[in-house]
C-alpha cells in the first residue's frame, strides 16, 4: 500500500490572463489587460496603482458584480479552485453570502438607505442562522470591533444619518460579519480619519493573523506596503510588477532614500563620489536610493557646514517604487 501523498489546498484566489472590457457608446473598451496574479489560502495581497488603473474592476470581477456594461472578455478566476466564471447563479449567490466579502469603494451605496444600521448589520447573522436578538448584540459588538464607540446609537440611525467614515465603518463590519474564508477590501480606509484608519489597519492585521485571505485594493503605498504579504502594481490595466513589498523595494531601488533640495545643476557636484544608484526629481526636491546613505549624508553635511540644507534620511518605500516603475522622472542606473 502506498502512503497516502498530501494534496495542497487550491490558492484562494487566482487570477489568469484577466481581460475586462467595458462597453462605452457601443465600443468595448479594454480596462484589464492579461491581468494573473495568485493569492495564497491566508495571504494579504493588494493591488496597488493610480486611479483608474482598474484595481476596482479587478475586484469586482472577483465577485463577479461587473457593472451591467462589463464583461470578461478572456481570461480565468479560480477560487478555492472552482472556476468562478463558470459557476452558476445560485453558486455565487452562496459563494457571496458564505464565502466570500467585499466592501466596495463606495460604502454609502452599499446599504439600504430605508432599513436602521442596526437592523442591517444583525442580518448578516440571522441570514447566516443566528437567532433575532442574538443577532443584533453580535451585530453591536461587531460595530464596536471597528471603532463605533457607540453602537447602541449608531444602530437605531438610518444610514443617511452617518458621515461617510461611519458608513464606511459600518459596512467593514457587516463584511466582517460573514467571517469570510475571502475578504475583499477596496480602499476600505478613502476619506478616513488616521485614528479610525490606524485601527482598521489593527482588525485587518487581526484577521490575517486568524487565516482570513484578504485582497485590498488601495492608493495609498503605505497600507498596502502595512497590510500585505505581497502586492502587485498595477498601471493600465497591467500588472507591471508583483511581489513582497520589501523584495520590491531591494530589486527596483536600493535600503535607503535621502530627500533633499537642491538645483539642477549643484546637483552633479553635490552627489559626486556617492553614487547613488538611483535617483527621483521633482521640481528643486532630489531623493537619492542607496543602500548605505552615510556617505551621500556626510558629503551634503561637509558642504553645508551652517545646516541650512535640511535632509530627510529614511528608509526606502513601496510608493518610491511606484514612482520608479510607473513612469517618473527617475533617472541613474539601471
Ligand atoms: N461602468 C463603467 N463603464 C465604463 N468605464 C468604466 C466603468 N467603470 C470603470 N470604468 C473605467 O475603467 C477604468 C478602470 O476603473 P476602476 O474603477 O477599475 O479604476 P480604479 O483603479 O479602481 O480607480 P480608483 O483608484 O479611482 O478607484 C477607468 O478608466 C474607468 O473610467
Ligand atoms: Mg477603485
Amino acid at each position: 500500500m502506498t502512503a497516502p501523498t498530501a494534496v495542497a489546498a487550491p490558492p484562494a484566489l487566482e487570477l489568469n490572463d484577466l481581460e475586462v472590457a467595458y462597453r462605452v457608446r457601443g465600443i468595448w473598451r479594454p480596462v484589464l489587460r492579461g491581468v494573473s496574479f495568485t493569492v495564497a489560502d491566508g495571504e494579504s495581497y493588494g493591488l496597488v496603482g493610480e486611479s483608474g488603473c482598474g484595481k476596482s474592476t479587478a475586484a469586482y470581477a472577483v465577485v463577479r458584480y461587473l457593472p451591467r456594461n462589463g464583461r470578461v472578455s478572456s481570461g480565468s478566476i479560480t477560487i478555492a479552485g472552482e472556476d468562478l466564471l463558470a459557476m452558476s447563479e445560485a453558486g455565487v449567490r452562496k459563494m457571496r453570502t458564505q464565502r466570500v466579502s467585499m466592501v466596495y469603494q463606495n460604502p454609502g451605496g452599499a446599504l439600504n438607505p430605508t432599513i436602521r444600521v442596526g437592523d442591517q448589520v444583525a442580518e448578516t447573522y440571522t441570514i447566516a442562522g443566528v437567532a433575532d436578538g442574538e443577532a443584533h448584540e453580535r451585530a453591536q459588538e461587531m460595530l464596536r470591533k471597528v471603532q463605533i464607540s457607540d453602537p447602541a446609537r449608531v444602530m437605531q440611525r438610518y444610514p443617511h444619518q452617518l458621515s461617510g467614515g461611519m458608513q464606511q465603518r459600518v459596512v467593514i463590519a457587516m463584511a466582517l460579519a460573514k467571517d469570510p474564508t475571502l475578504l475583499i477590501l477596496d480602499e476600505p480606509t478613502t476619506g478616513l480619519d488616521p485614528a479610525v484608519r490606524l485601527a482598521l489597519w489593527a482588525r485587518i492585521r487581526d484577521l490575517r493573523a486568524a487565516g482570513t485571505t484578504v485582497l485590498l485594493t488601495t492608493h495609498y503605498m503605505d497600507e498596502a506596503q502595512r497590510l500585505c504579504d505581497r502586492v502587485a502594481i498595477v498601471a493600465t490595466g497591467k500588472v507591471i510588477a508583483q511581489g513582497a513589498p520589501t523584495a520590491l523595494i531591494r530589486s527596483h531601488l536600493a535600503r535607503e532614500a535621502v530627500e533633499f533640495d537642491c538645483a539642477t545643476d549643484e546637483e552633479a557636484a553635490l552627489i559626486d563620489g556617492t553614487a547613488p544608484p538611483h535617483r527621483l526629481r521633482s521640481g528643486r526636491r532630489l531623493i537619492c536610493y542607496l543602500d548605505d546613505a552615510s556617505a551621500l549624508v556626510e558629503r551634503l553635511k561637509a558642504d553645508d557646514p551652517e545646516d541650512r540644507r535640511a535632509l530627510i534620511v529614511r528608509p526606502a518605500n513601496l510608493e518610491d517604487v511606484f514612482l520608479r516603475i510607473a513612469g517618473s522622472t527617475l533617472e541613474g542606473g539601471a
